[in-house]
């Protein structure tokens, strides 16, 4: 459908990334995957998409920001199959699309950094090219993409169940400060899930989210929130990178009130009392040595969201 007030040369997007303030893992199930039951909180590290038209079946993209190079810009970029996936399954004329990313969530760093682009890309693709595609239709083809996108579309704070991808809203009062530690290097999420099954770990039966936390997050409780973040990949990404439990100590006796490896690695995500405390929280920690970056960020904020 092309509208024939006005077309946009180009779109912006912005989306959030992730934490998991709960993340519980079945066996590997016979397809590869597991059966999660995950309690999502988008942050306020952004990445930036935008989407220019280009020629008819010209598709392209560039990554510029913080650990830039480290972002394929092949066929495998998610953001470009996203957009491909858009123009397979959406369009009905002729489209291109150039794609530029602005990153600031760590690559390959637990918080959803590939998948949130995806997101942004189907958003920025579906509004440049005037699609006839609803929400529920955008977070259904995200899911062929990555089990996160769905959640990097809505944002907020949310139960994730299946793969990760079939989401239910979390009653979550109030604002929570974190400190994110990112590390200088990379966890691939694969890595971690494939020591989680050497190890013989994960669930037979039922997964359950500790009621103890979504009450935590339905009375604004941050002390109680900290006592029950829960993260069952978090001995494999240990095992895979011993400075995470190392790092996780020392924020907890620099004052943190919870502390969590934040998906698969290895960024780790320090709960604060309150805004003054994460100050200081970030500070300690960048003078620790044992991470490459912080950043204070509050949670939950939307998800991908058009910026102009
Ligand atoms: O969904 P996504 O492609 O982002 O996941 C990356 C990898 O993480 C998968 O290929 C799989 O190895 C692992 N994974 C999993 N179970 C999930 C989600 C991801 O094993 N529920």
């Amino acid at each position: 459908m092309s509208s024939e007030v006005s077309v946009a040369e180009a779109v912006r997007v912005r989306v959030a990334g992730k934490i998991n303030l709960a993340l519980l893992s079945s066996k590997r199930r016979p397809d590869g995957y597991h059966s999660l039951a995950t309690v999502f909180q988008a942050v306020s590290v952004y990445d930036e998409i935008e989407a220019r038209w280009a020629p008819p079946g010209s598709f392209s993209v560039r990554v510029i920001g913080d650990q830039a190079a480290r972002v394929p810009t092949d066929e495998s970029n998610l953001a470009l199959r996203a957009a491909r996936l858009l123009r397979d399954l959406v369009a009905t004329g002729p489209v291109g699309v150039e794609l530029l990313i602005r990153k600031s969530i760590p690559v390959a760093g637990g918080m959803a950094g590939g998948s949130a682009d995806a997101a942004g890309a189907l958003l920025a693709c579906a509004v440049l090219w005037d699609l006839d595609v609803s929400p529920e239709e955008l977070a259904e083809f995200g899911a062929r993409l990555g089990a996160d996108v769905p959640f990097c579309l809505t944002g907020g704070t949310a139960l994730g169940t299946g793969r990760g991808d079939q989401l239910a809203p979390v009653l979550s009062r109030g604002t929570y400060h974190w400190v994110l530690a990112f590390s200088e290097g990379e966890l691939a999420t694969p890595e971690v899930f494939g020591l989680f099954d050497r190890n013989g770990f994960g669930a037979s039966g039922d997964l359950q989210v500790p009621p103890a936390l979504l009450n935590a997050l339905v009375s604004g409780d941050p002390l109680a929130l900290g006592e029950h973040l829960v993260n069952d990949l978090q001995t494999a990404a240990w095992a895979l990178r011993p400075e995470l439990e190392t790092l996780i100590e020392h924020g907890t006796e620099l004052g943190a009130i919870g502390a969590i490896v934040s998906g698969s690695g290895p960024t780790v995500a320090f709960l604060a009392a309150n805004e003054a405390q994460a100050v200081d929280l970030s500070v300690d920690l960048s003078c620790s040595g044992l991470c490459r970056s912080v950043k204070r960020v509050t949670g939950p904020v939307p998800g991908a969201r058009l910026i102009n």
